[in-house]
């Protein structure tokens, strides 16, 4: 299924109770506005998920998940976002239209049905041949031997290509396939000096590769030590087909993309044998790349499913390479990307297999952000002289520079200034050229705040108090936004000191600005990219108890609102002074100054 058009979406949104669709899998009590709940998203023992049905919301005020009713949809039953609209709009009754097709996609996509069909029955020809066939006796001790069991093995679909130039040829002219498309298919090999093909895959297990929609595109295939094989690469893999590009492809994706969007975190190994061996230990959350390094569209897949990903290596210089040249293309395409490197000569599998699911959970746990990662890695590699410092720099910035959304983007800055010691600005600056050398994508980034630098426990303190205003105010917009052109005047963009909140209401008055309504639901949507934007504005929106006053809320909060307003103003015009006074015929100055008392 494809795209699914904006008025579609809006009538899904619009029909789609949240309060019908969490019942189904959540008993829900009515108290007060909101109706509340365990929580399907933590171990809840007191109700702390609530459903707020005028605003068609949820929010826990436990584990902080919050969102809208696709976003329920999609956590609770591990789905895409497609696959929840879908899903609602089916409970809902609203049919999605299918978008017309060209004749040559028609065309394409008849011969990938084919050759679908072929690799489909090559994948049922090896995996009989692996439960019955007599010459598949090594390849059963041999898989017994790595401690698979049948249900893993069937889970993964695994198979036997046995040692023969026509085995799976002789299966294919038996079921009257076509040896043509078998060969597009990559399964069989033309002779060059002889009419005719042989078997690609001859003695060895094999692993199928399914693409993200779960069919057969392609197979790995691994030797067992037979006589003979010594020579051989340990694993070949199908080559590039018309329905295989192995740039798009993770290994495991299809079977493990629901506990995966469950647990909310991925785990990114390299090889086919990790990701078997972790799901038999019930860590069913590996995906591998297979031999080829990441690209963008493997991201683009891994973030179809969650953006948290730990990137799982070998101790090894390769591992640590491959790590850093992964890193920057997960944050280009908006990832959370983690690295833990294994203990030396373990792979994910041999670890699991030593000691056990659990401590491999500790391990992952250990596991440090991508941004920590580079900076370690670059002490020692690059040494903490000045030259190394400079190196490792170079390597977080080249990551950060990728990282489309500004506020993350300042984060992360805020976070290696510290780790590394140097001013946010330099690395702004370095940020800066960096970008204008490579004319990558024009992101307007915003420089920090000289405010954010100058931290005291008195200044810390005074925020705090500050931000539980500050939040009222928001969290009262989010419920009452039909208030909002009065706080608009009050320009709170020039006095909201806490960041997160000063660029909520930015996106608020942004989209009021642009629809003439503020919709909590659209600003959700709105702010996709930015979760902690998102989490934030859910969280408070959630959080504000319904007013029975509302006249004297409002002004209380104007009064409030108006006082940090003069404030702003005053500090600008005394800094005004400050900057001119002693040249400067300063009356007019002191006479605003004046008026803002
Ligand atoms: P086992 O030895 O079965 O445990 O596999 P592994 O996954 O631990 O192997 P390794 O760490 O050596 O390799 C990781 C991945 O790289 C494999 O799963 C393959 O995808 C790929 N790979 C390894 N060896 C070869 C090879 O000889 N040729 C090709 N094309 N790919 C290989
Ligand atoms: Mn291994």
């Amino acid at each position: 299924m494809g795209y699914i058009p904006e008025d579609i979406l809006q009538n899904i949104r619009e029909a789609a109770d949240i309060r019908q669709v969490v019942q189904e899998f959540v008993p829900l009590k009515k108290r007060g506005k909101n109706w509340v709940g365990l929580c399907p998203f933590h171990p809840d023992k007191d109700p702390s998920f609530t459903v707020n049905e005028d605003k068609q919301i949820f929010y826990c005020f436990g584990c902080g998940e919050g969102g809208n009713v696709f976003k329920f949809l999609m956590k609770v039953q591990g789905l895409s976002f497609k696959e929840a609209a879908k899903s609602l709009a089916q409970r809902f009754g609203i049919t999605i239209p299918q978008r017309p097709v060209s004749k040559a996609a028609k065309k394409k996509k008849e011969l990938s049905e084919r050759l679908l069909d072929i690799t489909l029955s090559a994948a049922e020809y090896f995996q009989k041949q692996l439960r019955d066939s007599s010459t598949a006796q090594a390849a059963r001790d041999y898989l017994a031997e790595r401690g698979l069991d049948e249900k893993t093995m069937d889970a993964f679909g695994l198979g036997w290509a046995e040692d023969s130039w026509d085995g799976l040829i002789g299966f294919l002219k038996e079921k009257g396939l076509s040896l043509e498309l078998a060969e597009q298919a990559g399964l069989i090999i033309k002779r060059t000096n002889a009419p005719g093909w042989y078997d690609r895959f001859r003695g060895r297990i094999v692993f199928p590769i399914k693409d993200h929609r779960g069919d057969v595109v392609a197979f790995g295939a691994r030797t067992i030590g037979l006589p003979g094989q010594e020579e051989q690469p340990k694993y070949i893999n199908s080559p590039e087909s018309p329905i295989y590009h192995k740039g798009k492809v993770l290994y495991g994706l299809f079977q493990n993309k629901s506990p995966i969007r469950k647990a909310g975190r991925g785990l990114l190994v390299e090889g086919y044998m990790d990701v078997v061996s972790l799901w038999q230990f019930g860590v069913r959350q590996a995906v591998a790349s297979l031999g080829t390094s990441l690209t963008e569209d493997h991201a683009r897949r891994m973030k179809a499913v969650t953006k948290e990903w730990i990137l799982l290596f070998d101790a090894d210089q390769a591992g640590l390479n491959a790590a850093t040249r992964a890193l920057p293309i997960c944050y280009k395409m908006d990832l959370r990307p983690k690295v833990l490197v294994l203990p030396e000569n373990e792979d994910p599998d041999s670890f699991v297999r030593k000691n056990g699911p659990e401590s491999l959970g500790k391990l992952l746990d250990s596991a440090v952000s991508g941004i920590d990662f580079l900076v370690e890695t670059g002490k020692d590699l690059y040494g903490s002289d000045t030259e190394g410092r400079l190196k490792t720099i170079d390597s977080a910035l080249e990551a950060i520079s990728m990282v489309k959304d500004p506020v993350r983007k300042s984060l992360l800055i805020g976070h290696i200034s510290q780790r590394l010691g140097v001013r946010e600005e330099s690395l702004w600056q370095k940020l800066k050229e960096k970008s204008q050398r490579t004319k990558r994508l024009k992101i307007a980034y915003k420089e920090p705040s000289q405010e954010a630098e100058t931290s005291s426990n008195f200044r810390a303190k005074m925020a705090r108090i500050g931000n539980r205003a500050e939040e009222k105010i928001i969290g009262f917009l989010l419920s009452y936004p039909q208030f909002i052109d009065r706080f608009m005047e009050l320009n709170p963009e020039l006095w909201l000191e806490n960041q997160t909140l000063n660029e909520l209401w930015n996106a608020m008055t942004h989209l009021y600005s642009m629809t003439g309504r503020l919709n909590l639901l659209e600003l959700y949507e709105r702010l996709e990219h930015v979760p902690a934007l998102r989490s934030t504005a859910m969280r408070l929106a959630s959080s504000f108890p319904p007013c029975s006053e509302l006249e004297t809320m409002v002004r209380d909060l104007e009064n409030y609102c108006l006082n940090r307003k003069k404030k702003a103003l005053r500090m600008q015009l005394l800094q005004q002074l400050r900057d001119e006074g002693e040249n400067e015929d300063c009356q007019e100055l002191l006479k605003s100054l004046q008026s803002l008392r």
